[in-house]
């Protein structure tokens, strides 16, 4: 036996264990209908619907009273199912949105800043002048090779050599715009750009969650 048992698969004794078990809820089955059979007494078989009501009398208490007692059953259970599973975790089901909307908003930022390839639709490549994850780079602008700022860095303003940044507004415009005289393009359809608002919102909440600046320099922070 044991021998045999070691030469089984795994998918195959997985097999022989569900048809053992289906063998014995059909045995249970079969058992149970055959002893409610036999205990029963004989009946006539009057349809439903073809046989006497029930009494006034029973109309009046037993019956009224039972159909009270379930709906009393069931009042109360809505009663504690409404507030217990739908409006009490409300606020924090709205708050579990929002935080899955904003990493999903974060990860098309993302993307929107790497290569336009097959896979990756979404692409803008930001990272052709900004660098690798936004972190700096260079371009080659008229001829001459430039840098291109970090924005890891960006809501640190002029402490950080953004000079132009004060507030998370600049740097929603400067991407919606472009910077004229630069080589940083329009990107809004605003603009001259071909990003509707929510690329634009994407990318910004992107640039937000790649911050490397302390708090207290931080000027996206500011209203
Ligand atoms: C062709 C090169 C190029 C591309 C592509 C590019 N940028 Fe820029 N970007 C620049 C340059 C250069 C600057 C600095 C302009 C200046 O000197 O004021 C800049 C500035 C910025 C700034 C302001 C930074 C600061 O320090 O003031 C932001 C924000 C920005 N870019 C975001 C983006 C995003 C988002 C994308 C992708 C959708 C992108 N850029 C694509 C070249 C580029």
């Amino acid at each position: 036996m044991t021998h045999l048992l070691a030469t089984l698969s795994t998918g195959r004794a997985f097999l022989i264990g569900i048809a053992v078990g289906i063998g014995v809820l059909v045995l249970i089955g079969a058992l149970g209908v055959g002893l409610r059979r036999s205990r029963e007494a004989p009946k006539l078989d009057i349809p439903g619907a073809m046989r006497p009501g029930p009494s006034d009398a029973d109309l009046e208490k037993p019956v009224l009273e039972k159909l009270i007692g379930w709906a009393l059953v069931f009042t109360v259970f809505m009663a504690l199912w409404v507030p217990v599973f739908n409006w009490l975790p409300e606020t924090q089901n709205n708050l579990n949105d929002t935080k899955a909307s904003l990493a999903e908003s974060v990860l098309r930022g993302h993307e929107t800043t790497l290569p336009g390839t097959q896979q990756n639709p979404l692409g803008f490549n930001c990272q052709r002048c900004h660098g690798q994850n936004l972190h700096g780079g260079f371009n080659v602008y008229n001829g001459t090779l430039v840098p291109v700022p970090n924005l890891q860095t960006v809501c640190g303003g002029a402490k950080y050599n953004h000079p132009l940044i004060k507030s998370l507004q600049d740097i929603i415009q400067t991407i919606s715009e472009g910077r004229t005289g630069t080589d940083m393009p329009s990107w809004s359809v605003r603009f001259a750009g071909a990003m509707d608002d929510q690329q634009i919102n994407d990318l910004v909440n992107y640039i937000l969650s790649i911050q490397k600046v302390p708090t207290k320099d931080n000027v996206c922070l500011k209203a």
